[in-house]
């Protein structure tokens, strides 16, 4: 029989990994709630007219990544981003009549059919945020700065922070127009792709990897020329507020990003480039003041990004030790082996981490097991040592043992004494 295997590009998350994981959900919710946020969970499958409404139907993500199927008569797909099932649940769920402003954060798994590499996978995890009803250069300047922050702690010691502008409508509008003008001349060389999106979607060519689209991009009238009086006047003032908070950024004059639901800002954060090849983009994000309403709600402004948590790993790459067993309860004979596992459950409800070996093997054989889970502490039970009382108490990391009364250890971990006596200076021998 063939051994089953995960799919292409869904990985497993191995105990050895997994605090490294940890470690930054739980970075990114402290720094989140300290910036105000709130956290949300959405469903991972929606219908999957939201994603082509939201991200836009002529979007590499839409047109090719998604995975999506028929269940009965509803049309469903496992969500590629975070942002659109967060827009249909504040609309669903009325958020925005509770306060003008809300501030939510979120973290799960996301699915994109993409070729992968390292950082690029087919289920991945993003960390994201979304603002909703703020239209003001200063949110986006807060949310930048509590990016970094969020980076900065984590060890992403250099965030080098991107930032453009896609405009509001009528700019898009008016640069469509320009790009159209630029690209047509050149549309021999370009690939079958961008020869239909120049009629459909022409800005999408700008994030084109094609080397004849690359090439004939070459040049192209940057967005930030012809950004109208609002636009600019949002983007000048974020711009002033980032140096005021002293946060580093630099503009790049053709950024665009995947996904069509972009107006005015828009930021890219890279960091750590070399251990992360091409998919080197750490987070991503940038203001979406139509999307709300083109959901079906009020006109809400709102800002958001998502950052990819696998790619935060690989770029804060450090050796996260697992969380070290407190003490190993290693035990004897069928009597004693009850007596451990009462014991066990015991110092477990007073916070204590223990593993209880009930394998029935050799004392050196379970001894052995606790060095390597790292225990603290070991305490050796056989029949004697539970009609006595009195069971062992070895320090593994001092390599002491003393005898130590069965009925006091409750009380000794509660206490946070379960240490053997200063005066154990017996040698561990096993
Ligand atoms: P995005 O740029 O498509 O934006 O994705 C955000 C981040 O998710 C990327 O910068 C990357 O770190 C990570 N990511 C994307 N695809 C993959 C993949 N296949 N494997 C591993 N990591 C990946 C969004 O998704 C928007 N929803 C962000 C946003 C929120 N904009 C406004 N609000």
């Amino acid at each position: 029989m063939t051994t089953l295997r995960s799919v292409k590009g869904m990985k497993d998350y191995l105990p050895k990994e997994v605090p490294a994981y940890r470690r930054i959900e739980e970075a990114f919710a402290r720094v989140m709630q300290r910036s105000g946020f709130r956290e949300m969970r959405t469903p991972i499958v929606e219908p999957t007219a939201l994603f082509v409404r939201a991200i836009g139907e002529v979007t590499d993500v839409v047109e090719k990544e998604m995975y999506s199927f028929q269940h009965h008569d509803e049309a469903l797909t496992l969500r590629p981003e975070g942002t659109a099932g967060v827009v249909r649940a504040y609309l669903q769920n009325n958020l925005g009549n509770d306060e003008p402003v809300t501030k939510v954060f979120y973290q799960g798994a996301m699915f994109r059919a993409e070729r992968t590499q390292r950082g690029r996978y087919r289920q991945f995890h993003q960390l994201g945020a979304e603002v909703f009803g703020d239209p003001s250069p200063a949110a986006d300047a807060d949310l930048l700065a509590t990016l970094v922050v969020f980076l900065r702690e984590i060890g992403v010691s250099s965030p080098e922070v991107i930032l453009g502008s896609i405009g509001g409508k009528a700019t898009r509008a008016a640069f469509r127009e320009s790009l159209v003008d630029f690209l047509t001349p050149k549309l021999e060389t370009m690939s079958e792709e961008s020869k239909r999106r120049i009629l459909t979607n022409p800005l999408r060519i700008l994030d084109s990897k094609h080397p004849g689209d690359r090439a004939a991009c070459e040049g192209a009238p940057s967005i930030l020329d012809v950004l109208d009086a609002d636009d600019q006047t949002h983007f000048d003032a974020l711009r002033r507020y980032l140096d005021a908070l002293a946060v580093p950024y630099r503009v790049d004059r053709g950024l665009v990003r995947g996904l069509d639901y972009y107006s005015r800002t828009l930021f890219e954060i890279k960091g750590a480039t070399e251990k992360l090849g091409a998919g080197d983009t750490l987070l991503g994000g940038g203001r979406y003041d139509g999307l709300v309403e083109e959901l079906g709600g009020r006109a809400t402004p709102a800002i958001g990004f998502a950052a990819g948590l696998e790619r935060l790993v690989i770029a804060t790459e450090e050796n996260v030790a697992p969380p070290r067993i407190d003490v190993f309860v290693a035990s004897l004979g069928e009597g004693a082996v009850a007596r451990a596992l009462a014991l066990s459950n015991e110092l477990r409800s007073h916070g204590i981490s223990v593993e209880c070996d009930g394998r029935g093997a050799s004392i050196k054989a379970q001894l052995r097991r606790a060095n390597a889970v790292d225990a603290r502490f070991a305490i050796v039970l056989g029949d004697r040592e539970v009609s006595d009382g009195v069971a062992e108490l070895k320090d593994l990391a001092a390599r002491t043992a003393a005898p130590f009364p069965l009925a006091e250890m409750a009380a000794a971990a509660k206490a946070g004494l379960l240490r053997p006596p200063a005066d154990a200076d017996q040698a561990v021998s096993s």
